[in-house]
């Protein structure tokens, strides 16, 4: 199974073949919360493929995959781990950089950062800082993954009005409920448009959530399995050891 290229809080690494094995046969595949893209990567291509996040670096970073992939992997030779480059990088203006330079800022932040976040410097006695980024077979089998998908970074309402039709299956892997985490809002707000929209689609869904009350009590008209995922300490600290989720179907 192909890996991501990132790592990335929430990303469904220890779930993912339980996902794939869940999901039913589709004429067209959409990921309304991209993230790193776990179940994507992993699972048999469909016959159409859409990805989608809202977070607009992380869609730039797969864009300069698919469509400049051998420029990055040029550039990302020259990069090596140094807390310097790491603060240069994190507080530069986006502005002022190409697509494919924010797309290497982008990789360098997740891949040098404490538990892929971004924001502190990761560094350790014990391991070495990350290699896959100087692997000449990095980016290559992400490119080609990438090659028949249509890329979007709209917000999930949107994509579930483009998309929606009877041969349509949604994977929905939304931040959790009441987790903060991600730079943009997704409150009860926005969980409820989500609710209200995947209740009435003409396609297929499947939705991945933490257990919570108030998710069980909204989708109690759908089937509801639930799963236990245990995380490795270093990568979520805040969801340490055991924890339970919930995988939400309407077939
Ligand atoms: C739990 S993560 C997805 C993890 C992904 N399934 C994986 O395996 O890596 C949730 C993602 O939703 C994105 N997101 C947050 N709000 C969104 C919105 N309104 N529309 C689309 N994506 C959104 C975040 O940027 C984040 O990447």
């Amino acid at each position: 199974m192909l890996k991501p290229p990132i790592s990335r809080m929430g990303g469904k690494s220890k779930l993912r073949k339980v996902i794939i094995e869940m999901l039913p046969e589709s004429t067209c595949y959409v990921e309304l919360f991209f993230g790193a893209g776990w179940v994507y990567f992993g699972k048999e291509p469909s016959k159409i493929e859409v990805v989608n996040d809202v977070d607009k670096e992380l869609i730039n970073m797969f864009k300069m995959i698919k469509h400049h992939g051998p420029e990055m992997e040029r550039l990302l030779k020259y990069e090596f781990s140094g807390r310097g480059i790491f603060e240069e990088y994190k507080n530069c203006t986006l502005e002022y950089l190409t697509d494919i330079n924010r797309a290497i800022r982008f990789l360098y932040l997740i891949n040098y950062s404490f538990a892929s976040k971004g924001d502190h410097y990761g560094y350790g006695t014990t391991t070495l800082p990350n290699q896959k980024m100087f692997k000449e077979t990095y980016l290559e089998p992400i490119r080609d993954r990438l090659q028949n998908t249509f890329v979007e970074s709209l917000s999930f309402e949107e994509i579930i009005e483009k998309y929606d039709r009877e041969h349509t299956v949604f994977f929905a892997d939304p931040p959790y409920y009441e987790t903060a985490g991600y730079n943009n809002e997704f409150g009860e707000k926005e969980q409820l448009i989500l609710f209200k929209k995947l209740s009435n689609i003409k396609g297929k869904f499947l939705l991945t959530i933490n257990d919570h009350e108030r998710i069980r009590e909204l989708y109690k008209d759908f089937n509801i399995k639930e799963v236990e995922v245990v995380y490795s300490v270093s990568r979520q600290t805040d969801a340490r050891g055991k924890y339970k989720e919930l995988i939400i179907t309407n077939y």
